[in-house]
């Protein structure tokens, strides 16, 4: 069985995201997204929160799981018989960092690929940092994440 982890902060999930989850549960045979638990970074949705946002946005896909994990990425994908960890690059700016972890990665974990799709150009501009920035303002963010994580940041932002 081909198993994939899509690790990130998700803090929240987008629709570029999103994209990826799609087309990462039709390449593999189950999708394990890993949804960082780092409280140095102060997420605005906890962890709980974001495992949670990401079952309901992925809830029509049967071959996707959503866990959290801290520590190591590697560690996380191991305990799972993952053999690929997949990634979205966005535009030329997102590869130095990615290609710095994936190199790294390999070394520590040989047997585990990164595998990189690229983002759907719809979203290619868009992080979960923008989607907040816009949502505190008070913009719309409807174009950007899912119906129900818009509300999610509604509430949370403004109760
Ligand atoms: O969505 P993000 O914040 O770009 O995701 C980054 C993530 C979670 C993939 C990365 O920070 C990570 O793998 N963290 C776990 C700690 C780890 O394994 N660090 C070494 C990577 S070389």
């Amino acid at each position: 069985m081909k198993i994939a982890v899509y690790p990130g902060s998700f803090d929240p999930v987008t629709m570029g995201h999103m994209d990826i989850i799609q087309r990462t549960s039709q390449i593999f045979d189950k999708v394990i997204i890993g949804v960082l638990n780092n409280r140095a970074k102060s997420p605005l949705f906890s962890v709980e929160e974001r495992v949670k946002m990401l079952e309901e946005v992925t809830s029509e896909l049967p071959n996707v799981e959503i866990q959290s994990f801290g520590g190591l990425l590697i560690d996380f994908v191991r305990q799972n018989q993952a053999q690929i960890i997949v990634r979205g690059l966005r535009a030329i700016t997102d590869f130095e960092y990615e290609l710095q972890m994936a190199q790294t990665n390999r070394v520590m974990a040989p047997e585990v690929d990164t595998l990189f799709l690229t983002t759907n150009l719809r979203y290619s501009y868009l992080s979960s940092s923008i989607v907040k920035e816009i949502a505190a303002g008070k913009g719309d963010i409807a174009a950007f994440v899912h119906p129900h994580v818009a509300e999610q940041m509604r509430r949370k932002l403004f109760g």
